[in-house]
């Protein structure tokens, strides 16, 4: 019986209901978010990057990515809490507690096939209002019988001072605080409810070490890219500059020489005609897989993406609608979406790479069909209902978030590796449990 099957089982009977705290995204749909306030920061914003532009020269698209969305005083994530009813977009774990509550049995079937070590660090990555940590750590008390005396702590790497204190509200309450020194590596501190130590970092790299298991969720389409593309003269990179007819306006301009990064970040091999690499997510790989190969552990992350065939990607949302993405910058999102292939060429051979897989799959490896037939067992309210039905086809519909979002993972070499053969007189050490998500559960 598989560690997944046992864990399931475990899970099963537990009906809590959490979605009362979550709202309709048909309702934030026909919202937009186009207060006085996005205004004034949108001009601040714009005036901020012509100035750039006007001393130094046209921008790469990541600087003008990375200025936009976490410049420390008027990035879009620094200033907003932009998920939620008056926000720009929703995500899945925003959608349904059932994603979150998978995802939470996924970490806890990880670190039984690690032999259950005695501390175990949760590690999320961009956990935006903390919904999914949120509901990770339900799944953590709703199973504390299979994690017995473990020493759990929470770890998150968030750039918004502003998403941290939302995190903060909805995993501690009141129990956080944050540092007195700006320069301090954990900036926040806190305990949930049931006291397990929560704390917030600007960076991985201040993360302590030790057996961790990191999710990402809709972390790495936010980190800058760079754009090429290809031309008669060979790769050329796309940058933002001034319209010269409009001094208000950003605009799209091909260098007219190779850039250090046209040079340096384009494969040899190529074929597309357009690509756009992102540099900053292929750092984030290379640490978290040297994390994962000196201490052990697993990454999942899950994103919209592709495996290399994307070509232009990026775009800007704003009220849950397409926004243009030179626009009224620091007003909407920018997103760009993942490319799969270079988060594992980066990852190198220090782990094992599994996926991606659809999201589609992925859930439905884990199960969400029988999580969704328990809570509407347990939940007689019609519109309670009607949202987790609601919730389950925007998640695993193919048209909708099915197909689109994918999962993908990294893991300690070895981890899926047969035992060796056993020594004489002694009998074979067991096969390794299997990677649950990643494939259909033998029951
Ligand atoms: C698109 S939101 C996703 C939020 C959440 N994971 C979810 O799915 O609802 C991106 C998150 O990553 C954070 N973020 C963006 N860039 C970051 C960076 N360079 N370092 C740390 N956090 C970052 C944002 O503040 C936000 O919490």
């Amino acid at each position: 019986m598989s560690a997944l099957y046992v864990l399931r089982r475990a899970f099963a009977h537990q009906t809590a209901f959490a979605c009362s705290a979550r709202w309709s995204w048909t309702q934030s749909r026909s919202c937009s978010s186009t207060s006085p306030e996005k205004h004034r920061s949108s001009n601040v914003m714009l005036r901020h990057l012509t100035s750039k532009i006007k001393a130094t020269g046209p921008i790469s698209v990541a600087e003008y990515m990375r200025e936009v969305l976490t410049n420390p005083v008027m990035g879009y994530y620094v200033k907003n809490d932009m998920l939620g009813a008056d926000g720009d977009f929703i995500t899945s774990p925003e959608i349904s507690q059932i994603f979150g509550e998978l995802l939470g049995i996924w970490c806890v079937s990880e670190w039984m096939a690690a032999g259950k070590p005695k501390e175990f660090q949760l590690v999320e990555l961009g956990p935006g209002r903390g919904s999914l940590a949120s509901d990770v750590l339900r799944v953590f008390g709703q199973l504390r019988a299979a994690l017995g005396e473990t020493a759990l702590s929470v770890h998150l790497v968030e750039v918004s001072p502003r998403l941290s204190e939302v995190q903060a509200r909805t995993l501690t309450g009141e129990r956080s605080q944050a540092s007195s020194s700006e320069d301090e590596p954990v900036y926040r501190r806190g305990s949930t409810s049931t006291g397990l130590p929560v704390s917030w970092y600007r960076r991985l790299e201040d993360v302590p070490k030790g057996f961790s298991i990191y999710l990402a969720h809709e972390f790495f389409d936010a980190l800058p890219i760079y754009k090429f593309q290809k031309t008669k003269q060979g790769w050329r990179e796309m940058v933002v500059d001034i319209d010269p007819e409009e001094p208000d306006r950003l605009r799209f301009v091909l260098a007219p020489a190779p850039t250090l990064a046209s040079s340096t970040l384009v494969q040899a091999d190529e074929s597309r005609k357009h690509v756009e690499v992102c540099p900053d997510g292929g750092v984030v790989i290379q640490r978290l897989s040297a994390r994962i190969a000196e201490d052990g552990g697993a990454a999942l992350i899950a994103d919209y993406g592709h495996d290399g065939t994307g070509t232009d990607t990026f775009r800007g949302f704003r009220g849950h609608k397409p926004h243009d993405v030179l626009t009224a910058p620091g007003t909407a999102d920018l997103t760009a979406d993942v490319d799969f292939s270079y988060l594992r060429r980066t990852a190198g051979d220090q782990v094992a790479c599994v996926g991606p897989i659809t999201q589609r799959q992925f859930l439905q490896n884990m199960g969400v069909d029988v999580r969704l037939q328990v809570l509407l067992r347990n939940n007689t309210d019609a519109s309670t209902r009607a949202q987790l039905v609601r919730g389950f086809d925007m998640l695993t519909n193919p048209e909708k978030m099915g197909e689109r979002f994918k999962f993908f993972a990294l893991l300690a070499h070895g981890r899926l590796a047969p035992p060796p053969p056993a020594e004489k007189g002694k009998s074979r050490a067991p096969a390794p449990l299997p990677l649950a998500g990643f494939s259909e559960l033998k029951l």
